[in-house]
């Protein structure tokens, strides 16, 4: 398949990381048929986008008049049966393996055999869910950041069976989007989760051991290292239960204790303090209405 024969692009799943994707294939010209499960969640990723790109008008970022016709390119559904259509796919189903396997398995038959069938999974083995179809050397994983319309990067993970030619053509796809592609082998946590979740990990000892409180931390590496967020305010946005099935992804796929959650985020997550989206985790946010 060559890049430009690629015009109808599928999106599996439309929650937070499906209407972002949906979205920056949409702005770059591609017609996406965004499937989920059931309309509601559809309409949902539908006015996100539109908020979306009414912010990117006001950036100046999007001409007023293009909005309709990014709007006109979205193809929602949720017949399966419609990504027939696809020239490539990308995968943006919950983080349950269970799930993944059935939503690849039924998009695997419906898909053309040429075409690239993409996972944004952010800890699941690409080697394993490229296994699961009948084309593992056109399986690959891109990884995007949330939020999808604002971050540049995307992690292109090259499974074990996965082609030259899918992730050469993957790689130049993104650049498509306006993202920059950063190519990394499949191993648990690539190379994003691998070196953030130790680091959100740290800092949540630095919190239990009482040797700082999270706004310390966090100001300690805004102000010191020049990071935007502080890994806590970043830990919340995760959501602290995220970051506590990662570390154990990553304490599982690589054998190494260190990986091990800190007690304190896995005492928050039982409490059901789990960051921004319950409200409370290392902050309070139920003042802000959050
Ligand atoms: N949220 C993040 O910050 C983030 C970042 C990078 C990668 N990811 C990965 O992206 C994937 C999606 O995460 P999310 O945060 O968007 O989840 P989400 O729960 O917000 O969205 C998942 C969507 O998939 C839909 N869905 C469920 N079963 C489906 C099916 N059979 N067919 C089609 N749609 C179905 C759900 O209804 C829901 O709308 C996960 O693999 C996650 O690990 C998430």
């Amino acid at each position: 398949m060559l890049l430009d024969s690629i015009k109808t692009v599928a999106v599996l799943g439309a929650g937070t990381m499906g209407n972002g994707i949906a979205h920056v294939f949409a702005r770059a010209g591609f017609n996406v048929v965004l499937r989920d499960v059931d309309q509601r969640y559809l309409d949902r990723a539908l006015d996100s986008i539109g908020k979306n790109l009414d912010r990117e008008v006001k950036k100046g970022k999007l001409a007023e008049a293009d909005k309709p016709v990014v709007l006109a390119r979205l193809k929602p559904v949720t017949d399966m049966a419609a990504i027939a259509a696809a020239d490539f796919a990308v995968e943006a189903v919950p983080e349950k393996l269970e799930i993944k396997r059935a939503v690849l398995s039924e998009a695997d038959k419906i898909l053309r055999p040429e075409v690239i069938l993409a996972s944004n999974t952010s800890s699941i083995s690409m080697t394993a869910l490229a296994a699961m179809t009948s084309r593992p050397d056109r399986f690959v994983g891109m990884h995007f950041m949330n939020p999808v319309p604002v971050m540049a990067l995307v992690e292109v993970i090259r499974a074990l069976q996965t082609s030259d030619a899918a992730f050469n053509l993957t790689t130049e796809l993104t650049k498509k989007l306006g993202k920059t592609p950063v190519a990394v082998n499949d191993a648990p946590g690539f190379v994003s989760n691998r070196v953030l979740m130790p680091l959100i990990n740290e800092a949540a000892y630095c919190v239990m051991e009482g040797v700082a409180t999270p706004e310390a931390v966090d100001a300690v590496m805004k102000l010191g290292m020049n990071h935007p967020m502080g890994p806590l305010e970043l830990a919340d946005f995760i959501g602290l239960d995220v970051c506590v099935d990662i570390l154990h992804v990553l304490q599982e796929g690589l054998g190494d204790p260190k990986y091990r959650a800190c007690p304190l985020l896995k005492k928050y997550v039982a409490a059901s303090w789990l960051g921004r989206k319950s409200g409370r985790g290392f902050y309070n946010y139920s003042s802000q209405g959050q």
